[in-house]
């Protein structure tokens, strides 16, 4: 199966979606497709020698470039960091395929604006005693597709944000490319 990852800034879960893919060879990432001209995936993607390509508002909202390209390339779509939201027209050509990582407890904290330090901020305003992660499959709503998969880690008083993000981004390394793959083998 052909993966295609979105990605809008750093992209740390993307290598790391890629490296292994690279080695367990249970699917392949083919591309890696941005609306950031500035993200850093751009870099790791010419790293690891994976085709990576920019694209604007225009061409996936309002023509249909990006959904010919998805439909042309695409067996899985992974959201990995990836700040806008899928257009219907997306989510209807690939419904169950386009999978989503929220670095919270969905349903809380999550939504429009709930992304990155955002969300690791919040959680410690109300000091939550756990965190996590949550996968799900993408809908029209911000965070509201059916979760796949959660894990819970736990926050001390003397937990920051920054370390709230580091543990969350440790749980996402660990779980999101195995919870990829499960769902890879189980539909063949
Ligand atoms: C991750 O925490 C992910 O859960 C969230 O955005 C962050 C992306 O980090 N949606 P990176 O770009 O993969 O380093």
């Amino acid at each position: 199966k052909r993966i295609v990852i979105f990605a809008s800034g750093s992209g740390s879960n993307a290598e790391n979606i890629i490296k292994y893919f690279n080695s367990t060879k249970t699917a392949i990432v083919t591309h890696v497709l941005s609306n950031n001209q500035r993200a850093k995936v751009f870099d790791r993607c010419e790293r690891l020698n994976i085709d990576a390509s920019l694209f604007d508002k225009e061409s996936f909202t309002k023509d249909d470039t990006v959904l010919n390209f998805l439909q042309a390339e695409a067996d899985i779509i992974v959201l990995a960091g990836f700040l806008w939201r899928i257009p219907s027209k997306i989510v209807e050509a690939f419904p169950n395929k386009i999978i989503n990582i929220h670095p919270a407890l969905l349903p809380k904290y999550g939504g429009k604006g709930m992304y990155g330090m955002n969300v690791h901020n919040a959680v410690k305003e109300n000091n939550e005693t756990e965190t996590g992660i949550t996968i799900h499959y993408v809908n029209e709503n911000y965070d509201e597709g059916a979760i796949i998969s959660q894990v819970k880690t736990s926050i001390s008083s003397e937990d920051t944000p920054e370390t709230i993000a580091q543990k969350v981004h440790e749980l996402e390394y660990e779980h999101f490319p195995k919870v990829i793959e499960e769902i890879i083998l189980q539909n063949g």
